[in-house]
């Protein structure tokens, strides 16, 4: 793997309004990947993912303010699936401020959200009530956040949506439920149904590359 200077990731933790990793770009023409882990997940977890997928941008990744049971998450739920959409609401704020103080801090573009479950499911929140945070989103194994959410006006935003044929938690018709919204709101979303669950494959790797090389979010 490649080393990256990793510098800024120790001044940086603490510094801003959550826990959070930032490595520098290396290669100023891609574009900042913002990283959001699944429940249980934090803040290094996504990182290999971030630099396999774009090796010279720079990666923010912040950890999840919730804990349930010790395990970090982005918002609470009420069971699996069943979301506190109050809470939904604000920690999406919260999070799209954070993002603002670190593109202030760090001299950032607006990022690429690449959110894997609960990590997509506060991202897929951020572009529905916050639609100028995010340049763009990869949302892995997303369901709706929020189900009647505010109108809004996405300007194009690509999405890329990834699903699992077989995942146990998140019904197909969730899923399109998803789409639709994002879709109502002006997203450009790219829905894809892959083999498997609710875990990440190589299939997903191909298809996010892919995806970030055509939207130009990925220097080539
Ligand atoms: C959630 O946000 O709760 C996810 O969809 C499922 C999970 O994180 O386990």
């Amino acid at each position: 793997m490649t080393t990256v200077p990793d510098a800024l990731a120790a001044p940086a933790r603490g510094a801003l309004s959550f826990t959070h990793r930032f490595l520098p770009a290396t290669d100023p023409a891609a574009a900042p990947l913002l990283l959001l882990h699944g429940t249980g997940g934090d803040e290094n977890d996504l990182i290999p993912l971030g630099r396999m997928l774009s090796p010279g941008a720079a990666l923010l990744s912040p950890r999840g303010k919730i804990s349930e049971g010790g395990m970090p998450r982005f918002f609470r739920r009420l069971a699996e699936g069943v979301f506190d959409e109050e809470d939904v609401v604000r920690r999406a704020h919260e999070l799209a401020d954070f993002i603002g103080e670190a593109r202030a801090a760090y001299g950032l573009a607006a990022p690429v959200a690449v959110g894997f479950s609960n990590g997509a499911n506060i991202a897929a929140a951020m572009l529905m009530l916050r639609p100028d945070v995010l340049s763009g989103a990869a949302l892995l194994r997303a369901m709706v956040p929020l189900a009647n959410p505010p109108a809004g006006t996405l300007p194009g935003t690509p999405v890329l949506m990834l699903s699992g044929a077989a995942d146990p938690i998140v019904p197909a018709n969730n899923a399109a439920r998803l789409v639709a919204q994002l879709e109502q709101r002006g997203a450009r979303v790219e829905h894809r149904t892959l083999p498997g669950g609710h875990g990440l494959t190589p299939t997903d790797m191909t298809a996010m590359r892919d995806w970030l090389t055509r939207t130009g979010a990925a220097a080539a």
